[in-house]
């Protein structure tokens, strides 16, 4: 049994500090998060210690009460708006530099990413046919995600695509297109299947 699972008794998502192990747990989670000098976290956000956070050649900086499963994977350009949660082993993973963070990953307020899901913000680039795809390098794009959208289980995102505010991705879909705000979209390639307002 691993120290986390002694302090959270198998309790994966974060949530309010019910007690001291729970207090301790949290505080090594954003201890761990902050030892990266390119990483901003305010003190109301609660990192589970089994997530992985590290900024690469980027920077990482997190809105005020964002919440961090266990197994959750954050690593180089990313941004957090405010009240955001990642649920247990989703792996975003932001492209590009702190001087060219042209594959930067922007997630808006009140933001609900559900687990095992996928953002990788850059392509192999595989333009030569010759030449092995891994002495190709990478090519950045961004991803964003407005305010107060749901993200489901298993979502993939693919490098570019934008999220408009609003929005449901449902389950299990690759997003390969922009999804427009208070749409709902799904399905691979994930289409817009409703609107959430009232026609
Ligand atoms: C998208 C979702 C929210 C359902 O929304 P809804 O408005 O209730 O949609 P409905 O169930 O009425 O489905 C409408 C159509 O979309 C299809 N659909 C719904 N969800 C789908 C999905 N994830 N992938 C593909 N198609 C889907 C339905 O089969 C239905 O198709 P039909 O019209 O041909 O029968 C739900 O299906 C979903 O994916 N929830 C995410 C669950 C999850 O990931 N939870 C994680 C914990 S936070």
């Amino acid at each position: 049994m691993s120290l986390w699972n002694l302090l959270d008794r198998g309790y994966s998502m974060p949530k309010k500090p019910g007690n001291c192990k729970e207090r301790l747990l949290y505080r090594i989670g954003r201890h761990f998060a902050l030892r990266h000098k390119n990483v901003e976290a305010p003190k109301s956000c609660l990192f589970h210690p089994g997530a992985k956070i590290h900024p690469r050649n980027g920077k990482i900086v997190f809105g005020g009460n964002c919440i961090i499963a266990e197994g959750a994977i954050i690593q180089g350009n990313v941004s957090f708006g405010d009240n955001c949660s990642v649920q247990a082993y989703t792996i975003l993973v932001g492209g590009g530099t702190r001087e060219d963070p042209s594959g930067q990953i922007s997630i808006g307020n009140g933001v609900r990413i559900a687990s095992h899901g996928m953002m990788i913000a850059a392509n192999h680039i595989f333009d030569d046919p010759d030449k092995p795809i891994h002495n190709q390098g990478l090519r950045p794009a961004p991803i964003t995600i407005e305010d107060d959208c749901w993200i489901g289980g298993r979502v993939n995102l693919t490098a570019g695509v934008h999220v408009g505010k609003g929005s449901v991705v449902g389950a299990g879909s690759v997003v390969t297109k922009d999804v427009p705000s208070m749409s709902i979209a799904a399905g691979i390639p994930a289409k817009v299947i409703k609107g959430r307002l009232a026609s």
